[in-house]
């Protein structure tokens, strides 16, 4: 290597002095035998690389095809198109690898999402993907700095596990049985003794469990970690593997947990708002040509970057399950029967369909709903005075729906047991989370932010499967 290569957003915010610079990039598109486009992933930007053809040779010219990996060096002068300040005079051009126009599924158009999902290992080269990546990428660092900067130790929670912390049973088996012939019980159950762990075992739903563990040590931590459902639901709200930041604290009572959550959420919006400008504008510019396309009454109210800057401005809404009923039972849709599931009693679960009422007709802001019934409940949450609602909390975010998912635990010891009892839950299976409630017992809090969750409302996307780079769902694990 002779020069140190640059990064093409270096280089676009760098005083153009003639000096020699080296660039490798892919071609976003070439124009008239003559301006090349260039990018290299490192900003939305592509710098413009101007070819004087009769210096290069006819064939070397025909592999700068959209997709094709360069290496160019050149002069850096003032641009003299628009749009650009700088641009490269190519002296000399080298090509890593071409890209067959014909056979290249990522041209310079408009390709739908379905299509760019059948193609996940390209489709991060189109404008659209880079800027979702990037933004998630700034998310993911905000969110580290956030807890680093509050005191939170970064905790590990198991992948594989022996729990299912969330009672739902939708888990995936871990196992290294022979499907065909495993061993059985004397009777003909299978028998996980035998089985690598000598216990049934699963991937991990949710680290809050162990989280728990560490927190009545080392006061507050966090997880951040892949989990897995295996719910079978389609939508564009579900992934089977997401990513899941859950902050455990002792001592944090549910208000506090509330607090927390909303100004965590607030500063790693405001990070991408001070850190991802051009990706957020890009993408709400997206968002406002797709909105073109729509019947006027679907159309968002707000554009992204205002909708952001609303999250961060204004506070969320706190509302009782108790009030939150009382609204959706006297409701317009609920009284016309336009809800797909009717409410009209107090302990009904709320269907992402009610959520969204709630937070974009009625309260028009983030919602934290709090203090749920506790049988639709998972059985760790702290059980209130008037023993049939948890001090739960769920926040919701317009256009999504349920983004956090969160409580104030069960810390009395004898409250817990029976609660696990009538769940018809195996203590023994418990005995280590028990113990902590034996042990130096206190009160404590946490929850978990779905990670693309968060992505979706931070780029505008319409799906999940569109803000995780290799989405895996129900008959889908290509790639
Ligand atoms: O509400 P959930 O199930 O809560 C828990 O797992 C608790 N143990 C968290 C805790 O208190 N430590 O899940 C938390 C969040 C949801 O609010 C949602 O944002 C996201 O995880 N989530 C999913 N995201 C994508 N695909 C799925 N299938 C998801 N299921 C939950
Ligand atoms: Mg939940």
């Amino acid at each position: 290597m002779n020069m140190q290569a640059f990064s093409i957003k270096q280089l676009l915010s760098t005083p153009p002095t003639s000096q020699e610079v080296v660039i490798n990039g892919w071609v976003k598109a070439f124009r008239s035998n003559r301006f090349i486009a260039l990018n290299d992933g490192s900003t939305i930007n592509n710098i413009q690389c101007v070819v004087d053809f009769e210096q290069f040779d006819e064939n070397l010219l025909k592999q700068i095809n959209t997709g094709a990996a360069l290496k160019i060096s050149g002069h850096l002068v003032e641009s003299q198109g628009r749009g650009q300040s700088v641009e490269i005079q190519v002296k000399d051009l080298f090509v890593h690898g071409g890209a067959n126009p014909e056979t290249y599924p990522i041209q310079p158009k408009k390709h739908s999402m379905e299509f760019l999902r059948e193609q996940a290992h390209l489709r991060i080269r189109t404008n659209t993907f880079s800027a979702v990546m990037r933004v998630r990428s700034a998310l993911a660092f905000a969110i580290h700095q956030y807890f680093n900067h509050n005191g939170f130790y970064y905790f590990h929670a198991p992948i594989i596990t022996g729990s299912d912390a969330e009672g739902a049973g939708e888990m995936f088996r871990v196992t290294t049985l022979d499907p065909v012939t495993p061993p059985l019980t004397d009777t003909g159950k299978i028998n996980y003794k035998e089985d690598f762990f000598g216990k049934e075992t699963n991937l991990t739903v949710s680290g809050q469990l162990e989280a728990e563990a560490y927190a009545m040590a080392l006061g507050k931590v966090y997880t951040f970690g892949p989990t897995f459902r295996a719910e079978n639901s389609n939508t564009s709200r579900h992934l089977a593997e997401f990513w899941m930041i859950e902050p455990e604290m002792a001592f944090y009572d549910l208000p506090a947990n509330m607090d927390l959550a909303e100004d965590f959420i607030k500063s790693v919006i405001v990070y991408i708002l001070e850190h991802c400008r051009e990706d957020l504008e890009f993408l709400q510019q997206r968002l406002l040509d797709e909105e073109k396309t729509k019947p006027t009454a679907e159309r968002s109210e707000m554009a992204l970057i205002d909708k952001l800057r609303f999250v961060v401005d204004n506070q969320f809404k706190r509302v009782s399950y108790t009030e939150a009923i009382d609204i959706l039972r006297d409701s317009a849709p609920n009284k016309k029967k336009k809800f797909q599931f009717h409410i009209d009693e107090w302990g009904a679960d709320l269907q992402s369909e009610h959520e969204r009422f709630l937070v974009e007709k009625h309260f028009k802001c983030p919602v934290i709903l709090f203090d749920y019934p506790a049988k639709i409940k998972a059985f760790y949450m702290r059980l209130n005075e008037d023993g049939k609602t948890v001090r739960a909390m769920d926040i919701l975010f317009p256009g999504i729906g349920e983004i956090v998912g969160g409580s104030q635990r069960e810390e009395r010891l004898e409250v817990l047991k029976e609660k696990i009892a009538a769940l018809d839950i195996d203590e023994k299976e418990l005995w280590w989370y028990l113990d902590l409630r034996k042990f130096g017992t206190a009160v404590h809090s946490g929850f978990g932010l779905g990670f693309e969750r968060l992505v979706l409302f931070a780029t505008g996307m319409g799906n999940i499967r569109d803000v995780i780079p290799f989405p895996r769902t129900p008959q889908n694990a290509e790639f």
